[in-house]
């Protein structure tokens, strides 16, 4: 199942080296996406932070240089509430392949109103899932011309007690902020399998893997003060019950980094933190049933083509 039985077990601190190999992730300049940039700088590898905002880049950039010397990091000027604007993106990262894309950046809203992004799309619905489904078909061509790409769409806890409603994906008729927000990000998990069966499908040697943080706290993360997260140790003192049941987003990172970096990682897996799907070293964990129902998959798909003008499976050889 992991790579514990074949070699050395993983080790967040000990990652493979990943020298020549270039990863994009979306959402790089806060949050677990920071981390996760940090986290693969110091294998060797390019790493492109995709970020709506330059100066929140430019910060992230300055505390990866500053903790990991030689770090190779860019910028990539990326709004996945603007789907008109993510193939321009695209031209503009000037690559011959990418060997990962993580599917991180998220938006998730705690009150009413309901918001919408430009092209008129729930706010968390359009940015999380169809954003990211969206940018998927206009990197198919570089991620197809890595000798083995990947992307890792980072799913929820959340989505777990969820279920689409396939009349309502927007919405419209009853908007809950955080039913909306699961759901969402369950509509990224069903595509994270889905694109796996049409990639195996197609004979691609692009692999589609799922992962997810547990439970990450801003309050349980090691200071990084360019990026917003300052913990005083009182502060952090104050945060330590919460760690008997969640972690920090350096922890919730984790799972995400192994599903970019670890060989032994398959298309279609799900991987998440070993104490209660929680917090903890990242492991594989079974897939929910309900998210591997192929059906419910498809008709997500051909809406999200619909609704996006754009169909991932076409972009991949
Ligand atoms: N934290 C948790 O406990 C938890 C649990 C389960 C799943 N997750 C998932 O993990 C991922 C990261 O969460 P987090 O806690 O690190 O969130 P976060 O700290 O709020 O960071 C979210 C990131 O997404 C970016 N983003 C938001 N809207 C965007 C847009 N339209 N275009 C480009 N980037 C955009 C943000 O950029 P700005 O800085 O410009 O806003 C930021 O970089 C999300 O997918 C979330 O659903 C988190």
């Amino acid at each position: 199942m992991s790579s514990a039985s074949q070699s050395r077990p993983w080790d967040v601190h000990r990652l493979p080296p990943a020298v020549g190999r270039v990863f994009l992730v979306t959402g790089g300049n806060a949050g677990i996406g920071y981390f996760a940039a940090e986290q693969l700088a110091a294998t060797g590898a390019v790493v492109v932070l995709g970020s709506r905002d330059r100066a929140k880049a430019d910060a992230a950039m300055t505390s990866i240089r500053s903790r990991v010397p030689g770090a190779q990091v860019r910028h990539l000027q990326l709004d996945l509430a603007d789907l008109s604007s993510l193939k321009t993106a695209v031209d503009r990262l000037d690559l011959d392949h990418l060997d990962a894309v993580v599917h991180n950046a998220g938006v998730a809203l705690d009150d009413p109103p309901r918001r919408e992004t430009a092209d008129g799309h729930e706010l968390m619905f359009g940015t999380n899932h169809l954003g990211h489904f969206a940018l998927t078909q206009w990197l198919a061509p570089l991620l197809s011309a890595a000798p083995a790409g990947r992307i890792v769409t980072v799913g929820s806890f959340a989505a777990r007690s969820e279920q689409l409603d396939l009349d309502d994906l927007q919405s419209t008729q009853d908007y809950r902020p955080k039913r909306t927000y699961g759901r969402s990000k369950l509509a990224q998990m069903y595509f994270g399998f889905e694109l796996d069966r049409r990639l195996r499908a197609a004979g691609s040697t692009v692999l589609s893997v799922v992962a997810h943080p547990g439970g990450a706290l801003d309050s349980l993360t090691p200071s990084r003060t360019p990026v917003g997260v300052t913990n005083t140790p009182g502060e952090r003192l104050r945060a330590l019950p919460s760690a008997l049941l969640v972690q920090g987003k350096d922890a919730g990172a984790w799972p995400v980094v192994r599903a970019v970096l670890d060989p032994e990682v398959q298309g279609g897996q799900l991987w998440g933190p070993r104490v209660l799907g929680l917090r903890g070293k990242p492991r594989r964990e079974p897939i929910p049933s309900h998210m591997a129902d192929p059906t419910i998959a498809a008709r997500l798909w051909a809406v999200s083509a619909e609704l996006t003008g754009t169909d991932p499976h076409l972009g991949f050889r």
